[in-house]
């Protein structure tokens, strides 16, 4: 058992992170795509993917909020992940809803549909009343994802996670 729900939306199941995901999270993150995006130093690869997984099902146990392994219903493919992010930092807006899917799988709508379904359960079943999105100014297709799912960016700021570039804070209420 775990604290992070199994849900399904029209083409994915969001499910907890599993061992076995790891070959294909750890494949993901080393895309270059993802590295740039994600600004992911070079050094990183294995033991910090699977070092995310367990911090993503930790979190879930903690706190009630974690990013859900999306996994493509029709092949069973792990294709992302997305969900709610809340790590104890002194100046994080608060819930986060982020997304990152493996390139193959961009341009179909996936973060959008996943994310959408992340704002309900927040919304819905953990009452929040306000949610964030913490993206780098040129990060586009994260902006555009969440403009679709009707954020607004309100700030732009240096975060204490990340002091080499500022980040777009983008909310949204309910
Ligand atoms: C950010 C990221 C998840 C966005 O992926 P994406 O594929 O652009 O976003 P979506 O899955 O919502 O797909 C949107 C695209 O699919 C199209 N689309 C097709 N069907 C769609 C549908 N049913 N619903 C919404 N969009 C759909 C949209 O028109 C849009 O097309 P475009 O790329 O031509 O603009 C992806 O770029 C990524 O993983 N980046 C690296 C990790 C990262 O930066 N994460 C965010 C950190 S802040």
């Amino acid at each position: 058992m775990t604290a992070c729900p199994t849900l399904e939306t029209e083409r994915l199941i969001m499910r907890p992170f599993r061992d076995d995901d790891l070959n294909s999270y750890a494949a993901m993150m080393d895309t270059p795509e993802l590295r740039e995006s994600l600004r992911i130093p070079d050094g990183k690869g294995r033991t910090e993917a699977w070092f995310e997984m367990a911090w993503w099902r930790g979190q879930w146990e903690l706190r009630g909020t974690g990013n859900w392994a999306l996994e493509d219903k029709e092949s069973g493919a792990l294709i992302g992940r997305a969900g709610l992010h809340n790590p104890e930092r002194e100046d994080w807006p608060g819930v986060e809803v982020g997304w990152a899917l493996h390139p193959d799988k961009w341009g179909l709508g996936y973060a959008t549909e996943a994310g959408a379904e992340s704002i309900r359960y927040a919304f819905e079943d953990l009452d929040e009343d306000c949610l964030f999105s913490t993206i780098l100014p040129d990060n586009h297709r994260s902006q555009s994802v969440a403009k679709r799912l009707g954020f607004v960016l309100v700030e732009t700021k240096v975060l204490s996670h990340y002091l080499h570039e500022p980040h777009g804070i983008w909310m949204i209420k309910r």
